[in-house]
């Protein structure tokens, strides 16, 4: 299973809580770096080109949770994205250090869905929680309920930023 989302939305904090709990998580940007599959970086936009077929094959056998913001373009069966109102991420991006213009393109990207559109594309089950008020504990257990095979309650399409689309365009 994947858990992925724009950057700030909670996946290294709520990978943590899921360790604690005993359950494999692997950092796909750690594998990255670690098996020095990190590409060109664009200086641009701060990041690095990563190829994820490469990362796909460096993966362990078996049953885990990989977490990342590429995370959903692995061959998984379930994609967890979590999800979080592009105002409170941009000020989560800004208090974090991100440049301005960096903590709005990713707010943006989230208002405008990239990551669940990405994920859409691929055969996996994909699955969206707001974890925007949710906490850590709350987010867990989301977890436990779809590894227990809930999957309807966390169906796409009813988390809907538009509004902050409104402001912002
Ligand atoms: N459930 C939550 N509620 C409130 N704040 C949270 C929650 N989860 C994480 N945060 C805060 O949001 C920020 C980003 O969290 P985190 O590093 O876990 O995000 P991430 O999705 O792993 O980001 P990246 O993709 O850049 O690695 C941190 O400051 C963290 O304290
Ligand atoms: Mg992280």
């Amino acid at each position: 299973m994947a858990i992925t989302g724009t950057p700030g939305t909670g996946k290294t904090t709520l990978s943590k809580e899921l360790r604690r709990m005993g359950l494999l998580v692997i950092d796909l940007n750690g594998l990255a770096r670690e098996k020095g599959l990190l590409g060109e970086y664009d200086a641009i936009r701060d990041t690095y080109e990563v190829d994820t077929d490469l990362l796909d094959r460096e993966l362990p056998e078996g049953e885990m949770i990989v977490e990342g913001h590429l995370s959903h373009l692995l061959n998984v069966d379930t994609v967890l994205i979590l999800r979080c109102d592009p105002r409170v991420l941009e000020q989560r991006l800004n208090d974090r250090g991100y440049a301005v213009t960096k903590a709005r393109e990713n707010a943006m990207a989230e208002a405008l869905d990239v990551i669940l559109v990405e994920a859409l594309e691929s055969d996996a089950v994909v699955l969206e929680v707001d974890a925007t008020t949710a906490s850590v504990t709350d987010l867990a257990r989301v977890v436990e309920d779809i590894l227990a095979g809930e999957k309807v309650k966390y169906g796409t399409g009813n988390i809907d930023w538009s509004g902050v689309l409104m402001e912002w365009c």
